[in-house]
């Protein structure tokens, strides 16, 4: 342990999660989305939040806009800092999952050892990996953001999918492949996936 937080004891929850979890009918779980900058990761966390709470369950979304912005505003795209933002994404989205919420995270999260990284914070059963496949050539054809074509003209180092690696999920526990589907039907194979999973069991 180390000595800063050697004097620091573990939070004793008077309520598990378990019993958050049967409050709120559903199984907490953390959806990792994982893809290139203008797969869609986003777009389809925000459709999957709103199917899920129309049918009852309760999740918070996690992306670039709302963590990026705030709490991890002081990291920027080496490999270190990217390391840095998983692992604090990680641990709060842990502090949501003990407390029976289903979280989704939508992190560009490249290398395996980055998603791995995640998956040991949160812990292996807990941890669903999406992968939300679309290829560079399809991001680079949107560019939402028009940073594809910072990137090429080479004002952006390190942009994933053009400059800097992006590893592909070896063994995801779910594959979304984008290309020539609507959002909806995008959302249906996540609903599909996602259903069951988070469905309360007594
Ligand atoms: S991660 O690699 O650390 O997981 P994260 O998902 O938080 O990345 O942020 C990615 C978002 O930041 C992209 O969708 C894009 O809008 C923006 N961005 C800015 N610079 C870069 C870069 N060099 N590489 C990837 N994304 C970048």
């Amino acid at each position: 342990m180390n000595s800063k937080s050697e004097n620091i004891h573990p939070f004793n929850h008077l309520l598990p999660r378990e019993s958050k979890e049967q409050l709120l009918n559903q199984c907490a779980k953390v959806l990792w989305f994982t893809g290139l900058s203008g797969s869609g990761k986003s777009t389809l966390a925000k459709g999957l939040e709103v199917e899920l709470h129309a049918k009852g369950f309760f999740s918070v979304v996690m992306d670039g806009d709302n963590v990026r912005t705030g709490i991890n505003n002081n990291l920027g795209f080496s490999d270190e800092d990217r390391k840095e933002n998983i692992r604090r994404i990680a641990e709060v989205a842990k502090l949501y999952l003990q407390n029976g919420v289903i979280v989704i995270c939508c992190f560009v999260s490249p290398t395996e050892e980055i998603r791995n990284l995640a998956r040991i914070i949160i812990g292996g059963k807990d941890f669903l990996e999406i992968y939300i496949n679309t290829s560079v050539s399809e991001c680079e054809k949107r560019d939402v953001k028009g940073l594809y074509a910072k990137a090429r003209k080479g004002e952006i180092n390190d942009f994933t999918g053009v400059n800097a690696p992006f590893e592909i999920p070896a063994k995801p526990d779910l594959e979304v492949l984008t290309k020539g589907k609507s959002i909806e039907e995008c959302l249906n194979e996540l609903l599909g996936f996602c259903i069951p999973i988070v469905n309360f069991k007594a």
